[in-house]
């Protein structure tokens, strides 16, 4: 799977959504999260994102690799609904991201 890292938190560009196939980006409060289950390892997304904030999971910068279980747990509420744009804005993070620092970028 592909994951969401640091970059978009708090900056949440969304021109990722647009690319995604399968329509696997789904929206948080503070940033999105790639449902790994349903990405198809296209990698569509990850050069539009003007911050560099996607990468494979197995590419992910050793700083970042927490995001690869936060991507994960923000699922664990939602299940897979197959769907984000049926899902809509959810108001809520994983509670890595919850606990993240408000940035000052
Ligand atoms: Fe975030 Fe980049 Fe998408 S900032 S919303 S991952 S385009
Ligand atoms: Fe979609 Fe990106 Fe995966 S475009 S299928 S989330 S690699």
């Amino acid at each position: 799977t592909y994951i969401i890292a640091e970059p978009c938190v708090d900056v949440m560009d969304r021109a990722c959504i647009e690319e995604c196939p399968v329509d696997c980006i789904y929206e948080g409060g503070r940033m999105l999260y790639i449902h790994p289950d349903e990405c198809v390892d296209c990698g569509a997304c990850e050069p539009v994102c003007p911050v560099e904030a996607i990468f494979y999971e197995d590419d992910t910068p050793d700083e970042w690799c927490d995001y690869i279980g936060a991507n994960a747990d923000f699922f664990d509420k939602l299940g897979s609904p197959g769907g984000a744009s049926k899902v809509g804005k959810t108001g809520y993070d994983s509670p890595f991201i919850a606990a993240f620092p408000v940035s000052t970028k």
